[in-house]
């Protein structure tokens, strides 16, 4: 049997521990394992290499893939997933462990559908926007990078009595903002998951001044794209006010102790789910347990946010 390991869409730091552990994983089981270079594109170039102890030397401290990843327009065309599909036939590989979220998992559903070839996705993104798993990798480093950054923009708005708002990655999810705001101790926060009130927060923003308060962070999910109406509102109140975008350093980044162990747990659960049969399962984790679940069920419902967070962060949001 041969098992081959991709990444597929944004990387996420936990990636290139995932590939290790892969690596020695399906050896030790007496299996082949192979690399598939540039995602599905490289699939369907056919880049994929039998993989080498020397390939994953070295690099379970590495953010980003070192096998690269991609997002392919020609995978959703019959033709190119059929070339896919021979360049697969003709090294004797017919399992998948795919690294991505949930619209590569949907791919990887319709090439399992076309195809019949058996695939186990790993829930990786930053924005931890999968319906089925409380955990993405690449979350914790990506929190941790905010953290980091937030801190030091802390110092700087500290010393010239400013307001900063910083905006984050999420694409359309609120969580690696609110968890940021809430650990960061920010005063102001704008997910697309909760109401706000700016009226209400330039008169507690205006109090606070009043009573003393020096300068302020305001945390800011790109999903809701309001990050220059923030700046206008400390401008309004007398506040010098800055603009940080962190942009992809968010997605940087030595993949975090949390991160390495929770791709060590994904990617063996992955392994056994195509090891006992499962076809085109994503291993999810919840509760402290590892589990699978079909992509229909992923795709029924959108990920909901922990309510008892949303509460805390409620009290930014006005
Ligand atoms: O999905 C991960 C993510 O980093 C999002 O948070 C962000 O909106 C998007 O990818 C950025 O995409 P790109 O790397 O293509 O600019």
């Amino acid at each position: 049997m041969g098992f081959a390991i991709m990444c597929s869409g944004g990387d996420a730091a936990g990636m290139n521990p995932a590939i290790k552990r892969f690596v020695e994983y399906v050896d030790e089981l007496g299996y082949q394992p192979w690399l598939i270079y540039d995602g599905l594109e490289g699939l369907i170039d056919d880049r994929i290499e039998k993989a080498k102890f020397s390939d994953i030397s070295g690099i379970i401290h590495r953010g980003g893939t070192v096998i690269r990843t991609s997002r392919s327009k020609r995978f959703f065309e019959y033709e190119w997933r059929k070339v896919a599909y021979d360049n697969l036939m003709r090294k004797g590989i017919n399992k998948l462990v795919v690294l991505g979220g949930d619209g590569s998992f949907r791919a990887l559903n319709q090439f399992y559908h076309d195809f019949d070839i058996p695939f186990a996705g790993v829930p990786s993104t930053i924005d931890n926007d999968i319906y089925g798993t409380e955990y993405c990798l690449g979350v914790d480093t990506a929190l941790n990078v905010i953290r980091t950054s937030i801190d030091e923009i802390r110092d700087t708005a500290y010393s010239f009595k400013r307001a900063f708002v910083v905006e984050v990655m999420g694409r359309d999810c609120g969580y690696l903002a609110l968890i940021s705001a809430l650990t960061s101790g920010a005063e102001a926060l704008l997910i697309p998951e909760l109401d706000y009130d700016l009226v209400a927060m330039e008169e507690r923003f205006r109090r606070q001044l009043h009573e003393g308060r020096g300068y302020f962070i305001a945390v800011v999910a790109e999903g809701v794209k309001k990050s220059h109406e923030m700046v206008e509102l400390f401008e309004r109140i007398g506040v010098e006010s800055r603009l940080t975008v962190l942009g992809h350093i968010q997605r940087g980044g030595s993949p975090t102790v949390t991160d390495r162990l929770m791709a060590f747990e994904f990617t063996t659960a992955a392994v056994d789910a195509l090891v006992a049969g499962h076809v085109n399962s994503v291993v999810v984790y919840r509760n402290g347990v590892y589990d699978y679940v079909t992509i229909e069920e992923i795709n029924a419902q959108k990920y909901q946010i922990d309510p008892d967070l949303l509460a805390l962060g409620a009290k930014l949001t006005r």
